[in-house]
């Protein structure tokens, strides 16, 4: 089966085409657009900004990845095209590159088009599900929508191969399993049977762990997205063995719960950063060590104690933030003193990437095929 997945969620512009054969699967074709240095000087990402670079970016993506994988195709002729306007109505730029496209004068021998309806912003999910009713009009294939988080899920146990094209088998993990997602826009604990159905284990209560790390960031006037900076600040201060001036609290850390909250421990860098005004570059390299540590000590009790709850025959663990290496150490220490495997992405599949999105899609029942769908800014990953 060959699955096209596009995936507009947030900032990065993705699509992959899928070739999956039993338990293996292959790469025939992928392209990302990252979006990271327009919406930098906003400090976050612009969710107009956003929509505008997914509608230029959609379809030479596609072309791009269609010619050079060498699907085969039908030549197609479409008579009318108010249907396909209709359906682009709201997109102005990415309306007149498809009418123009050889998007309509080809169709691929491809059998699924799955797309990310949510959760993410709105107006950029639009645009992706759009391009995919777009898509599955003049082609008659069907569509499917997938749930972002489980596509990071997904992530956790894909093979990474360097060259594109290689089969490369499934490594389902033993189940049931708990997932820990850390993303920019989202952080929840999540317990599955069957990796098709989710409970809703535990969440944050205001921001996102990725979203807490941006926004120490902009406080130390780290340009977006600072995670990353803020992460080679911490190894720095720990391997020098610099202190953080102010010790920071580790919220809800006691709670009964397996909750988050990291509002209250962004505001406590930024009185922080405030009483101690003449802080050396070393210091604050020292604060972000100590914001690192409360972070990842937040994580790891609060996983303990879904693992202590359910005790699930895995950890998986998925979005953006897992690139962190330092809380991926700390998850790998966990599993091994709890004696289960942990799924962890490689590190070039934990931001968003259409691959994970196709993987998710091909996994569905052809009974799930979705035709009328909506962008859905807080879809959860446990509900259908
Ligand atoms: O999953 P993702 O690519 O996008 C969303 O779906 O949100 O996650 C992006 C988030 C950003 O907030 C970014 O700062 C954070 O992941 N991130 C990191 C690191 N690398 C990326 N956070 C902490 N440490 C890192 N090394
Ligand atoms: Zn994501």
């Amino acid at each position: 089966m060959i699955t096209l997945g596009i995936e507009t969620s947030c900032d990065e512009t993705a699509v992959c085409l899928l070739e999956t054969q039993g338990d293996s699967y292959r790469v025939l074709g992928s392209a990302i657009h990252s979006q990271i240095d327009i919406h930098k000087e906003y400090g976050g990402v612009f969710p107009m900004l956003a929509k505008r670079e997914h509608g230029k970016k959609l379809v030479p993506l596609l072309e791009k990845i269609l010619t050079e994988s060498n699907i085969p195709y039908e030549n197609i002729s479409i008579g009318n095209t108010q249907e396909i306007q209709d359906i682009l109505s709201k997109e102005q730029d990415l309306c007149p590159l498809f009418l123009s496209s050889s998007l309509m004068t080809r169709k691929p021998c491809i059998d699924r088009i799955v797309v990310t309806h949510g959760p993410g912003l709105e107006p950029a999910l639009w645009v992706g599900i759009s391009f995919a009713r777009a898509l599955h009009k003049i082609w008659n294939i069907p569509i499917f929508g997938v749930n972002h988080m489980e596509g990071h899920v997904v992530s956790s146990f894909v093979h990474h191969s360097q060259s594109q094209g290689e089969l490369i088998p499934f490594t389902i993990p033993p189940l049931p399993a708990v997932a820990l997602l850390v993303s920019g826009g989202h952080t929840e604990i999540v317990y599955t049977k069957d990796l098709v159905t989710y409970e809703l284990v535990g969440k944050t209560k205001d921001d996102a762990i990725g979203e807490a790390f941006d926004k120490v960031a902009r406080m130390m006037n780290i340009p977006y997205p600072g995670g990353p900076v803020i992460s080679a600040y911490a190894e720095y201060a720990r391997t020098h063995a610099i202190e953080s001036p102010i010790t920071l609290p580790r919220p809800m850390i006691h709670t009964n719960d397996m909750n988050f909250s990291f509002s209250g421990l962004k505001t406590a860098v930024l009185y922080g950063l405030r009483e101690h005004e003449s802080m050396t570059d070393d210091e604050k390299k020292g604060l972000c060590r100590e914001f690192e540590d409360a972070v990842t000590e937040v994580i790891i009790t609060k996983t303990r104690k879904a693992l202590d709850t359910h005790n699930p025959a895995s950890l998986l663990v998925g979005g953006g933030v897992i690139a962190n290496t330092h809380i991926r150490t700390a998850l790998e220490t966990l599993a091994r003193e709890y004696g289960i495997p942990l799924h962890i992405p490689h590190m070039s599949l934990t931001g968003d990437n259409a691959l994970m999105i196709a993987i998710a899609g091909s996994r569905k029942p052809d009974t799930m095929e979705q035709e009328e769908m909506r962008a859905q800014g807080n879809l959860s990953l446990s509900e259908k």
